[in-house]
């Protein structure tokens, strides 16, 4: 039984918590002089000297306890004797938990808050230092038309801004405070909900005493914001992965952010934006492992839900250990210009600009430009020449309209430069980009 049962190996996690919410628990019985204003202060510096004694790693937390809460309402009766046994009254367990586990998943948040933007300034400064760097963008992975690296650190910051958002709501949403609702009903005591919830820094007491001990969408509310950050880190540990490699080459990460093979010398590993990009399935998995626990509970309180605390522990510690990787390996990354160049001009990316040409000069409708580019791609393919390079003739040959002006667009610098409406790829919106960024972030 105990070894089902007891919750204590990972719940006192959560002892920092419990003690904040005892004392607030018990200064607001004094207050309301549900028990004396002595042995309120007993209980409050009982409380403060287990504090002191988890702080210094003196506290045996004790598996036949069963949980944090258990522990230390044990440690206090030892130290303060049957004045103890008062805290208790007017709570429990069910609005204890659900108290301390929400003021954790609030920390949580304020933590990946910080941590995604710590991130997006590692970007920041990347895409300010590489707004006119030209790479080939991308679409199914093939080279679409040439962008810039700032450009594509820029749709990161934008991502993970989205998903500060995303935790910065679950903060506030979760921040009504269920000590008071007892097991599940209330408590015939002449408590002060406020008081507790005040003290413990939640905008008000939850409403609803069911819900308020039943409830774990906080968790989930976490776990889904973790679950999406960890999918846009996944994808920018991909892209680490598949820039490192020597076929395109256009990042090099440093050696305290590689390493090697045990057998091949010349290895240099993107181990730690491989564990990024895997460490989103263990955090979607905590997601969905607790969806499915919580979704087939009937109100109010049932035990599956001492499951919830490992799930978001684990998330939780994989998204700031991934949030810190990825910021330390992009702060140590050397850019390789030169590769994504040579990368940008392979697969005729600027294509698009020669059909846009024909659609702007010569009034021909997209369709059809698209068209007649697609058949000067093919002859400069046969050719085995780069489209700037392609003679005149050639392309007259397809449109005879076509004049030597076409050849202003059909570089790579020409290409990302025209592309200026707002959110665009060329460097004076990038710079535009970085300068709002830099608002925001500072
Ligand atoms: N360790 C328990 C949990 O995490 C605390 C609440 C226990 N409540 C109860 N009625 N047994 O859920």
């Amino acid at each position: 039984m105990e070894e089902i049962n007891a919750s204590v190996d990972f719940d006192k996690r959560l002892a920092h918590e419990d003690l904040a919410g005892s004392k607030a628990h018990a200064r607001m019985l004094a207050a309301c002089g549900i028990i004396s204003e002595a042995d309120g202060t007993a209980i409050v510096r009982g409380l403060e000297e287990i504090e002191a004694e988890i702080a210094a790693g003196h506290f045996e937390f004790k598996r036949s306890l069963e949980d944090v809460h258990l522990n230390i309402e044990n440690r206090l009766a030892e130290k303060i004797g049957p004045v103890a046994g008062r805290l208790h009254t007017a709570r429990s367990r069910n609005d204890q938990v659900a108290t301390d586990f929400r003021l954790w998943v609030r920390g949580a948040c304020d933590r990946a808050t910080a941590g995604l933007k710590v991130l997006q300034q590692v970007l920041l400064e990347l895409a300010a230092a590489h707004a006119d760097t030209i790479m080939p963008g991308f679409t199914h992975m093939q080279p679409a038309q040439p962008v810039t690296f700032g450009h594509h650190c820029l749709a990161y910051v934008e991502m993970f801004a989205r998903d500060r958002d995303r935790f910065v709501h679950c903060a506030r949403r979760l921040n009504e405070c269920p000590l008071g609702a007892a097991a599940l009903a209330g408590t015939p005591y002449p408590i002060d909900r406020t008081m507790t919830a005040t003290a413990l820094g939640f905008d008000g007491p939850a409403r609803n005493s069911l819900d308020a001990v039943a409830a774990r969408d906080f968790a989930l509310d976490y776990l889904a914001a973790a679950a999406i950050a960890a999918t846009h880190l996944s994808r920018l540990g991909e892209e680490i992965v598949i820039w490192t490699t020597p076929g395109f080459g256009f990042l090099r990460l440093s050696d305290a952010f590689s390493t090697g093979s045990s057998i091949m010398p010349q290895k240099r590993n993107p181990d730690a934006a491989e564990l990024v990009r895997a460490k989103s399935g263990r955090i979607l998995g905590s997601f969905v492992g607790l969806a499915t626990v919580i979704k087939g509970l009937a109100l109010a309180y049932a035990k599956d839900l001492q499951e919830d605390k490992e799930a978001v522990f684990s998330a939780a510690d994989a998204l700031e250990l991934c949030l810190a990787a990825m910021a330390g390996m992009l702060s140590d990354v050397t850019v390789v210009p030169e590769q994504m160049r040579k990368a940008a001009e392979a697969g005729f990316p600027t294509a698009t600009d020669l059909a846009d040409w024909c659609v702007r000069e010569l009034s021909i409708p997209f369709r059809e430009a698209h068209h007649i580019a697609g058949a000067i791609v093919k002859r400069a393919e046969e050719m085995g020449v780069a489209l700037a390079e392609l003679p005149l003739s050639q392309m007259q040959a397809v449109e005879a309209r076509i004049d030597a002006r076409i050849y202003d667009v059909l570089t790579l610098e020409a290409s990302v430069t025209a592309r200026r409406s707002f959110g665009g790829s060329a460097p004076e919106q990038v710079r535009n980009q970085i300068a709002y960024w830099r608002g925001k972030l500072s």
